[in-house]
């Protein structure tokens, strides 16, 4: 199932709005961040891969943006395979590096890049 782009969320963070200090996010394991309040506020994660930061969505592909870490438990990554990311409701998997689906209930779909860039230490969301 098609998500809407990530900026479209009615709480979705401007261009240029701080996330947090890079040394925030753990070596292993991503980092949540939300914007906003209420039931449904946006929420994405950041993530540590081969020296880059990566931030998605975080909406599973399957069930409607259901977040991967339910009740906020886990730290996004399959423990048996940490170069995957892994939905913690129905065991979907996806490329850290790219978000790719590859394997289970995600319907061939992507996670959601998120841009973001770094400036003196934080992470920001870019354009
Ligand atoms: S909600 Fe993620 S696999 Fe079902």
């Amino acid at each position: 199932m098609s998500l809407p782009p990530w900026n479209e969320h009615p709480q979705a963070p401007d261009p240029g709005t701080i996330i947090c200090f890079e040394s925030a996010i753990p070596k292993v394991g991503g980092l949540e961040f939300t914007f906003g309040s209420g039931n449904k506020p946006f929420r994405g994660f950041l993530l540590k891969k081969d020296g880059e930061i990566l931030a998605y969505l975080n909406a599973c592909t399957h069930f409607t943006g259901t977040p991967l870490n339910p009740n906020g438990i886990g730290n996004f990554l399959d423990p048996k395979d940490p170069s995957l990311i892994y939905c913690g409701v129905h065991g979907s998997r996806f490329l850290a590096a790219t978000g790719a689906c590859v394997s289970g209930e995600c319907d061939g779909e992507g996670l959601q890049p998120i841009p973001v860039k770094t400036e003196g230490g934080k992470v920001i969301i870019s354009s």
